[in-house]
């Protein structure tokens, strides 16, 4: 089975950027879709910010073969610490995850943001508050970070009786902004607890993947990098998988072959197409687990 290139890149610490993921497949018709999730080296919050960088930069090495079309840093930590140089070291667009404080700030009052550490101290984070602080000068916002609470969720998102109010401050805020892509599996119960709007960035990501990808398509399919923009197929591309007898993959490209890390593989037990006709490529050491938990969370399944 041939692997697709130039697909959009989902990438994640674990399983929170499939929340993004199922947010903006429904955006989409026969596309191609990757997802990588980090879950061995999950949760990223408590790790150091070179350890962070040292991370997502390994993995966009190791995934540059795919050749994405864009990639979506379907992860809050992720995107408060490498963002900017990712976007300064990759050919294709990044798209990040940055906690909904604008949306929630209209409600004035006070302002909760729920996110992981890493997010809280970066300066990112901060230069996002103050442009907030400077349009909505009453509002108080305040950030603390649930120390365990995606750890807690990545171990536990199938019990659905998982309880996220151990780690949850006790304030009367006025909205909650969950700051983290793996809370939004709790958010109800967020809900429940603050009994008040709460929010997530999901739906402005998927916006801006689709409005992106947009913009790069012209009419005859061609896109502003020069690349054909039609639905890819197994086909045309110049990556394939070939399965050699001692069971092992490897990926042949132009006419070379490169032996490569058994995730980027495409076994069929890692792919899905959804009810849009998208395929949906899961990658990574993980993979076989992300699919289950993406098929069991969000979608009816083709295949
Ligand atoms: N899902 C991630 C986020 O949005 C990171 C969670 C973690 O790995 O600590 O921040």
């Amino acid at each position: 089975m041939k692997i697709p290139t130039g697909g959009i890149l989902f990438f994640d610490s674990g399983i929170g950027g499939l929340t993004v993921l199922a947010e903006t497949l429904p955006l989409f018709q026969k596309q191609i879709f990757f997802y990588y999730g980090d879950n061995d080296r999950a949760p990223y919050g408590n790790l150091s910010m070179e350890e962070i960088q040292k991370n997502v930069r390994g993995v966009f090495q190791e995934l540059d073969t795919l050749n994405p079309r864009m990639a979506v840093l379907a992860c809050n930590t992720a995107t408060a610490v490498c963002a900017e140089d990712l976007r300064m070291t990759l050919p294709y667009p990044i798209i990040g995850a940055e906690p909904a404080i604008m949306p929630a700030a209209k409600n004035g009052g006070e302002v909760l943001v729920l996110a992981t550490r890493a997010t809280c101290e970066s300066e990112r984070f901060c230069r996002l508050c103050d442009r907030a602080h400077r349009l909505y000068p009453q509002v108080k916002i305040k950030a603390v970070a649930c120390e365990g609470l995606a750890g807690g969720i990545e171990k536990n998102v199938l019990h659905g009786d998982f309880d996220p109010t151990p780690y949850l401050p006790r304030e009367r805020p006025t909205s909650v902004v969950l700051g983290c892509t793996h809370y939004i599996y709790v958010k109800k119960k967020v809900e429940k607890f603050y009994a008040c709007p709460v929010y997530d960035g999901n739906e402005g990501i998927a916006m801006r993947v689709h409005e992106l990808f947009d913009k790069n398509t012209s009419k005859n399919g061609i896109g502003r990098d020069g690349r054909p923009l039609k639905t890819p197929t197994f086909g045309l591309n110049d990556a394939k998988l070939v399965f050699n007898p001692k069971k092992e993959w490897k990926i042949a490209r132009r006419e070379q072959i490169f032996h490569k890390k058994a995730y980027l593989s495409a076994h069929l037990e890692s792919f899905i197409i959804d009810r849009n006709g998208n395929q949906i490529f899961f990658l990574g050491t993980q993979k076989k687990h992300n699919k289950h938990i993406f098929e069991q969370m969000f979608v009816k399944c083709r295949k």
